[in-house]
C-alpha cells in the first residue's frame, strides 16, 4: 500500500507547499516555482491554488480565445485571494481531429484527472467550448472532485451571407445539398461556409458546443448567464473575471462537483436539453458525466424526464436564430426561468454561485419571445428524445423535434394511420463505403429507403464518428427529396437537422445485429412503440451470424488500442469502463505519494 497523506481540513496544496513532516520535500516542491518570481511566502500563505485548465490553442480555434480570457480569470483569482496556475488540456477540436475528436474525449479526461490529482491544486476553472471540451473537463472534475467551475468560451457572432444567417455546421449540410444539386458552385459553397465563421468562438448554432455549455449552466456548474455570451463580447471577459473570483470562495466553502452535480441537477439538465432542442450528442456526454460523479442516469431517464418538455429556443438547426440572438434574448437564465415557473425544474439544486438554481433566477427578466418562446406558445410542444429499441439494437435515440409534420406526411400519408412505416435498408460499412457507393444507380435508392451505416461506434470507428447524417444521392435531391431516414451505430453532428436513428448500442463491432443486416432487408419503424425491427425471422438472423466474419479492426495508434480495450457503448456514455470505479479521488484516495 502506498502511504497516503490526508489533508485535515486545510488546503490540499499545503501537502506540497508546507509539508510539515518533511521540510526537504517542501523545499523541493517550492523550488522550481520560484524560478519565475513566485515567493515561498506567497505559496505558503494558505491561499488556494487554482488551476486553469486551458483547452484553447492553435489546434482548437473554437476555444483559442481562452488564451486571452485566462488573463481575466487570473485577475479574478488574484482579487479573490487565490493563486492561479494555467496548464494545457489535450487538444479537442471537433472538425480537425481524425478519425474523430470523440476518440480523444476520454484521453483528455485521463490527462486532466492526472493533473488535477497529482499537482498542488485546490480548485480549477474549466475552460470549455468546442464539443468534447465540456464533457472531458466535467468528467475529470467529477472524478477528482476538487471545487470546479466552468467558464464557457461562448459562440461566434452571427454569420451572414446575402443577408441571411449562416449557422455553423448547418450551412455546410445545406450548401452540400445545393452543390450536389448543381444550384451553386464550389466558390459559392466555400463563401457560404466561411461566412458562418465570422469571429472567435465556438459553433453559433445549437450544436453540441452550445448545447453542452448550456447544460453545464443548467447543471449548476457555471455562473448564471455564462453559456450564451458571444466570445468577442466584453461580457465574456467580465464573466471570466467573475468566474476566477468565485472559484476561490468555492474552495473555502468546499463546494465540490459532487455537491452540485446531483440527481436533481442532472434532471434539470435533461429538461433544459429538451427546451433548447439540444444536440443528439448530449445524452452521451451527460450520461458519462453522471457516471463519473456516481449518479445513475440512462437514456430512459432522458425520455421519462425530457420528452414532455416543450422546445422553447428557436435556434438553428431546429429553428431560425443563432447564438448572438440567443444571448440578447436572455440566454440560458431566460429559458430556465420559464421552465422553473412552469414547474419543470428542481429549484433547490445547488450551483457554483453558492446559491440555488431558483435563487440565481430570481429577478431574471422575461425572454425576448421571438427567440425564446414561452411555455404556453413553444416552438414545438414536445422536445427531447425518443429512445428506441428492437431486434437490431437495445438502445438508440431519435430527436423528437425532427419528426415533423412533413416527415409524417411523407411516410404516413393517410391521416389516422398509426405511425408505423417500412423502409428498404441500404447498408454501408462506414463512411468510405458510403461515399464510394451512394451515387450508384444499381442501389435504386428512392424515398422508401433508409440509409444505414455501421462499424461507426466507439469500438468500430474507433471513437464513434458523426457520420449517421448521410446526404441522399444527387439524383434524389434533383427530384426534390432532400433527406432520408438514416440509422447507425455512430453519431450525428449536433448541427444536423436530419431525421436519424443514431447512437445504436450495442454497435455492429461488438455483436449488435446491425452487423448482419443486408441491403434490401425491410426495416419497420414504429414511432408510437419506439421500435425499430428488421423483418427477418430469428432463424435467418441466427443463420447469418453462423456465417459472419467480423471485419478486422486495425489500431493505428497505441491510444486506439487502449481505448478499444476498455470503452463502453454510447448509451452508457462511451466511458472508459475501468475509470468509472474511480470516484471522488480527493476523499477516497487522499494525497498521492511524494515525488522523490
Ligand atoms: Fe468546435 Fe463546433 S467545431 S465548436
Ligand atoms: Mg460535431
Amino acid at each position: 500500500m502506498p502511504p497516503t497523506k490526508r489533508t485535515t481540513g486545510g488546503l490540499r496544496s499545503q501537502a506540497w507547499w508546507d509539508n510539515a513532516g518533511n521540510p526537504e520535500m517542501t523545499a523541493l516542491y517550492l523550488e522550481r516555482f520560484l524560478n519565475y518570481g513566485l515567493t515561498p511566502a506567497e505559496l505558503q500563505s494558505g491561499r488556494p491554488i487554482i488551476g486553469i485548465a486551458q483547452t484553447g490553442n492553435d489546434l482548437v480555434p473554437c476555444n483559442r480565445h481562452h488564451l486571452a480570457l485566462a488573463d481575466r480569470v487570473k485577475d479574478g483569482i488574484r482579487d479573490g485571494g487565490g493563486i492561479p496556475f494555467e496548464f494545457p488540456v489535450h487538444p479537442l477540436q471537433e472538425t480537425g481531429k481524425r478519425p474523430t475528436a470523440a476518440l480523444d474525449r476520454n484521453l483528455a479526461y485521463l490527462g486532466l484527472v492526472e493533473v488535477l490529482y497529482g499537482y498542488p491544486l485546490d480548485g480549477v476553472v474549466l475552460t470549455t467550448g468546442c464539443d468534447k471540451t465540456t464533457p472531458a473537463c466535467l468528467t475529470a472534475a467529477a472524478t477528482v472532485n476538487i471545487p470546479a467551475i466552468v467558464l464557457s468560451g461562448g459562440p461566434m457572432l452571427n454569420g451572414y451571407h446575402d443577408g441571411m444567417r449562416t449557422g455553423s455546421g448547418l450551412v455546410i449540410w445545406q450548401s452540400k445539398r445545393l452543390l450536389a444539386g448543381g444550384q451553386i458552385d464550389y466558390d459559392e459553397y466555400m463563401a457560404r461556409v466561411a461566412a458562418s465563421a465570422p469571429s472567435i468562438g465556438h459553433c453559433n448554432t445549437m450544436g453540441t458546443a452550445l448545447s453542452m455549455n448550456s447544460l453545464a449552466e443548467a447543471l449548476g456548474m457555471s455562473l448564471p448567464g455564462c453559456a450564451a455570451i458571444p466570445a468577442p463580447y466584453r461580457e465574456r471577459a467580465q464573466m471570466a473575471y467573475d468566474t476566477g473570483h468565485r472559484v476561490v470562495a468555492m474552495v473555502r466553502e468546499d463546494l465540490t462537483p459532487r455537491k452540485v452535480m446531483t440527481r436533481q441537477a442532472f434532471e434539470n439538465a435533461i429538461v433544459c436539453a429538451s427546451a433548447i432542442a439540444a444536440s443528439t450528442n448530449v445524452p452521451i456526454h451527460i450520461n458519462a458525466i453522471a457516471r463519473h460523479v456516481g449518479v445513475p442516469l440512462s437514456n430512459h431517464d432522458w425520455q421519462r424526464v425530457g420528452s414532455d418538455i416543450p422546445v422553447l429556443v428557436n435556434l438553428a438547426p431546429a429553428g431560425e436564430f443563432l447564438g448572438e440572438d440567443f444571448y440578447r434574448a436572455g440566454g440560458v437564465p431566460a429559458v430556465l426561468r420559464s421552465l422553473l415557473a412552469a414547474g419543470h425544474l428542481h429549484g433547490d439544486a445547488m450551483t457554483v454561485s453558492g446559491r440555488t438554481l431558483a435563487e440565481n433566477l430570481d429577478g431574471v427578466p422575461p425572454a425576448d419571445p421571438q427567440v425564446i418562446r414561452p411555455c404556453h406558445d413553444p416552438v414545438a410542444a414536445r422536445g427531447g428524445l425518443l429512445v428506441m429499441s428492437g431486434n437490431l439494437f437495445d438502445s438508440a435515440v431519435m430527436k423528437t423535434s425532427v419528426i415533423t409534420d412533413d416527415f409524417r406526411a411523407r411516410y404516413l400519408p393517410r391521416p389516422g394511420d398509426p405511425p408505423v412505416f417500412e423502409l428498404r435498408a441500404i447498408v454501408f460499412d462506414g463512411p468510405e463505403d458510403y461515399h464510394a457507393h451512394i451515387e450508384d444507380p444499381e442501389l435504386g435508392i428512392d424515398q422508401d429507403c433508409i440509409l444505414v451505416i455501421r462499424y461507426t461506434g466507439p469500438i468500430g470507428y474507433p471513437g464513434s464518428a458523426e457520420v449517421v447524417n448521410m446526404e441522399v444521392p444527387a439524383a434524389l435531391i434533383q427530384r426534390g427529396v432532400n433527406a432520408l431516414p438514416t440509422l447507425g451505430d455512430g453519431r450525428q453532428s449536433g448541427t444536423s437537422d436530419a431525421p436519424s436513428i443514431l447512437n445504436a448500442s450495442p454497435e455492429a463491432a461488438v455483436g449488435g445485429n446491425l452487423a448482419i443486416l443486408r441491403t434490401g432487408d425491410r426495416i419497420r419503424v414504429d414511432l408510437d412503440n419506439a421500435r425499430v425491427d428488421v423483418l427477418l425471422p430469428d432463424e435467418e438472423i441466427a443463420a447469418r451470424w453462423a456465417e459472419y466474419t467480423p471485419p478486422a479492426l486495425e489500431n493505428q495508434t497505441p491510444w486506439q488500442e487502449i481505448y478499444r480495450s476498455t470503452v463502453g457503448q454510447l448509451d452508457s456514455g462511451g466511458c472508459l469502463e475501468l475509470a468509472v470505479s474511480y470516484q471522488d479521488l480527493v476523499h477516497t484516495k487522499g494525497i498521492p505519494r511524494d515525488s522523490h
